[in-house]
């Protein structure tokens, strides 16, 4: 059997590392599972709901492809499309929030987390979940690779699927699971998630002065040179284990202990590694940017695929309901 993964990420900025970590890096070992059919898209129709300007829109959309691609998003193996191209995602949207309580969505976090970091409450954002549930539901996805926060929204899929499934006495609709890595939390600057909508990213296509001005900023707490630290609760520490062997960590962990190390020398340490991490991307990324008539051609053959295969599932839905 053909296992449909798929996952988006949504044009709201440029893409950082707590997107690759938590996301993009399984986006990219899951195209080689054996019998895997992955779909990842851009999330522009998401992004509407915090960018508001065209000329942004624009750029970060263009972001995301190349950072996808860059990272190892093959064309050849993952269908890659902007979710905009498929406008029957909305159609979806619209059938699977007619059978859904307000209490579903009424319950959910980013939801609540994004007004509350004042992002403005609109419908759209409410309304958020079950257009991700569309994205999901649409192409019979088994497998959803995300970040911690997003399980929420897949748990909210799972119960829209039975809702509709229930509802007209169908089975449609593919029950999704989330699937987390390694990384399902990456802390940002200021210890809080790492998120394009809070400000405190450290974004994969830094480099130089920018990157080391916010590896800089990483917060800590006051402790002085001399005194014994805890990698532990280090925002430090946190993104040195992503990016370091198990050695190297062990290592600094054990300078954290021994005290006579200041924070300063474990950020430069952080700041080499993101360095190197990332050099291969960030020169892969140059020359995308200087093809982007190639970019946008993958983009164009993705979305035909996906197009195909959410019609159908659109067909079906609206027969189940008696629309056809
Ligand atoms: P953002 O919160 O920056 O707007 P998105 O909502 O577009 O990012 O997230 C895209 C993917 O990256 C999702 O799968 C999400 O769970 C994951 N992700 C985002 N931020 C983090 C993080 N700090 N740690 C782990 N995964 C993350
Ligand atoms: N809501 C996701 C995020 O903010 C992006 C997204 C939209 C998504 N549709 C999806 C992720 C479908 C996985 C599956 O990160």
């Amino acid at each position: 059997m053909t296992l449909r993964i798929l996952s988006g990420i949504q044009s709201s900025g440029k893409p950082h590392l707590g997107n690759y970590f938590g996301a993009m890096q399984q986006h990219v070992q899951l195209q080689d599972i054996e019998d895997a059919d992955p779909f990842y898209f851009i999330a522009d129709y998401h992004a509407m709901t915090t960018v508001q300007d065209p000329e942004k829109m624009r750029e970060f959309s263009r972001d995301v492809a190349l950072d996808y691609l860059a990272s190892g998003l093959d064309p050849d193996k993952a269908t890659f499309f902007r979710q905009s191209s498929i406008p029957e995602v909305t159609e979806l949207a619209w059938m699977l929030c007619a059978v859904t309580g307000m209490g579903l969505l009424e319950r959910a976090h980013s939801y609540k987390d994004k007004v509350a970091k004042g992002i403005k409450p609109s419908v759209g954002l409410f309304y958020y979940p079950v257009l991700m549930a569309a994205d999901i539901l649409i192409y019979k996805s088994h497998q959803v690779p995300v970040g911690q926060d997003q399980v929420q929204h897949i748990e909210m899929t799972q119960d829209m699927a039975e809702y509709f499934n229930n509802t007209y006495h169908t089975e449609v609709f593919v029950r999704p699971e989330a699937r987390m890595g390694t990384a399902p939390k990456v802390l940002g600057t200021d210890g809080a998630k790492m998120s394009k909508s809070y400000g405190n990213t450290i974004d994969l296509s830094m480099t130089g002065k920018p990157l080391k001005k916010v590896v800089m900023s990483i917060k800590t707490d006051s402790k002085g040179v001399e005194e014994p630290k805890d990698p532990e609760t280090c925002n430090v520490f946190a993104l040195y284990r992503l990016l370091a062997s198990e050695s190297e960590q062990a290592e600094l962990a054990d300078r954290y202990r021994a005290g006579g190390m200041g924070y300063g020398d474990s950020k430069k340490l952080v700041l080499e590694k993101i360095e190197d991490y990332f050099q291969p991307y960030r020169e892969k990324r140059a020359e995308l940017l200087d093809n982007l008539d190639y970019v946008e051609s993958v983009l164009t053959k993705g979305a035909t695929r996906a197009r195909e295969i959410a019609t159908q599932t659109v067909d079906e839905a609206k027969k189940a309901a008696g629309l056809l």
